[in-house]
């Protein structure tokens, strides 16, 4: 089959989170599974686009209301990253350096989207499944289906996978006349609780709807910021497929930003090499549990409780456990936390921004990862602690609760907690430092965590068989 990915993000092109992870591997395995996969994605300004080469694919024009653009498609010439990659250039509204993040995302992202409708509507034969990822890509099984231009496509199989309900996209009314015309009486298919909202129109549009995990589909439907009784009414068509890792890009034996490669059978002493070596950057001491957080600090990871958490079990589990944070979000969070540096010497340290590299070092070198996420679709940050070794201490939701057993049941490995509360992180931080005593425990959940099969070449089949049922449809 031949399958379009279109996001917002894809690694390593241009990632902010785990949805540049997903579109960056899961096309990559498909075609190892011997579809046709491609990815189109804005073209922003990153070091991707300036160190690679590119060839013009399509230049075209259209309408974002009355204001008419030029689009060029420019495509990626060595297939490096396992399938062709197709970049929207807009100049002026896609090319700038971040992702998201300005005033006028919803005019960027609206122009993206109707970009790719039209690019397609040029290609002689079309692919049998457009696979949109997220808001930023929901409008176009909506343009696909009921915009007057585009009729012609409507055959086309839409897929829509939600990574985030969080974010919908919301826009007024008022910004509807920047979308191709459509059948005036479909209006209702992009409108929810008076607004435009790219997520609920795909969910509406789409042929089917999956999410990253299965209890996050359940979720979905009691807690999804506005759109329960939507994901109620359309469950017929939604399902939750797993996330996979890339098992080639996080291999402890072969990563190039890691400094000591190690394997299951060598999991102790390899991981304490690249404590070490952590620990010295940071000031940290090496002899006590080493505890990680890697990620976006906003609510919906708990990032604001952390403060909070961190000082209780700093202050009674006085020199027996150290944190180190990598993160940026929301800046009264990165204040507070950034406020706490030099305060524990020997116990804390927090690096504010993104670095991919201290990533996977901190994967590779911490002993145990804390993701006490009050809302988490999949979550690849579990996976790939336990891909390294490091027992992962998160909430009970969403993926964490598919991909994560308590280490109190049988052939469990790692440490779950039911609130986002400062007492529940304390007293998962007191189990965690109990199980590190443990020598031999240690090495066993290690040993087992390291060996759990997360490939995409397991999940690549649930997406196959979904294809299948639409297409038989
Ligand atoms: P989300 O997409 O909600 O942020 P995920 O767990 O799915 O959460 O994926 C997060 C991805 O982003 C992981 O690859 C994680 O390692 C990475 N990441 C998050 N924050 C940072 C950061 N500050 N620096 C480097 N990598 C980060
Ligand atoms: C989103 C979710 C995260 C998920 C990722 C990839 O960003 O917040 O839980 O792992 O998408 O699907």
């Amino acid at each position: 089959m031949e399958i379009l990915h279109v996001s917002a993000e894809c690694y390593p092109v241009a990632k902010a989170g785990g949805l540049g992870d997903v579109v960056g591997a899961l096309p990559k395995y498909q075609n190892k599974a011997g579809h046709i996969a491609k990815v189109v994605m804005p073209m922003y300004r990153t070091k991707f686009l300036y160190n690679n080469n590119w060839s013009v694919d399509y230049k075209g024009s259209a309408y974002l209301g009355n204001y008419h653009f030029e689009f060029t498609i420019i495509k990626e010439t060595t297939n490096k990253l396992g399938f062709d990659l197709y970049l929207v250039d807009i100049n002026g509204l896609l090319d700038r350096e971040k992702i998201y993040g300005y005033d006028d995302d919803t005019d960027r992202f609206v122009a993206f989207q109707i970009a790719v409708v039209s690019w397609l509507s040029s290609w002689q034969h079309q692919p049998d499944i457009v696979h949109c990822h997220d808001h930023h890509a929901g409008l176009i099984p909506f343009m696909l289906k009921h915009c007057l231009a585009f009729k012609h496509l409507q055959h086309i199989v839409t897929i829509f996978t939600i990574h985030n309900a969080q974010y919908q996209g919301w826009m007024g009314w008022d910004k509807s006349v920047l979308l191709p015309e459509w059948d005036s009486w479909k209006s209702g298919q992009l409108d929810w609780n008076n607004t435009i909202n790219p997520l609920a129109s795909a969910v509406k549009c789409a042929w089917k709807v999956t999410t990253v995990s299965q209890s996050y589909m359940n979720e979905l439907k009691h807690n999804s910021n506005g759109l329960e009784a939507l994901f109620e009414y359309e469950k017929g068509k939604c399902i939750g497929i797993l996330n996979g890792i890339d098992t080639e890009v996080w291999d402890t034996a072969t990563d190039a930003m890691i400094q000591h490669h190690y394997k299951p059978a060598t999991v102790t002493a390899g991981k304490q090499k690249n404590k070490n070596i952590l620990c010295e950057q940071f000031g940290l001491n090496k002899e006590v549990p080493l505890i990680v957080f890697i990620g976006r600090l906003v609510g919906e990871k708990a990032a604001d409780i952390l403060p909070d958490s961190i000082t209780v079990s700093l202050n009674n589990l006085k020199h027996q456990v150290s944190f180190l944070l990598l993160g940026s979000g929301e800046p009264h969070v990165e204040w507070q936390l950034g406020d706490m540096n030099g305060k524990y010497p020997g116990y804390y340290h927090i690096e504010i921004g993104y670095n991919e590299t201290l990533s996977h070092q901190m994967y590779a070198g911490a002993d145990f990862l804390l993701m006490p996420s009050r809302v988490e679709p999949c979550g690849l940050n579990q996976m790939y602690a336990m891909r390294y070794g490091t027992v992962p201490m998160v909430r009970s939701t969403g993926g964490l609760q598919d991909t994560v057993m308590d280490m109190g049941e049988t052939d469990g490995f790692g440490i779950r907690f039911n609130n986002a509360s400062v007492s529940d992180i304390h007293y998962s931080v007191s189990r965690a430092l109990s199980v590190y005593k443990d020598d031999k425990h240690m090495q066993k959940m290690r040993q087992h965590m390291m060996q759990i099969d997360h490939s995409w070449e397991k999940t690549v089949n649930d997406y196959t068989t979904l294809y299948e049922s639409v297409k038989r449809q």
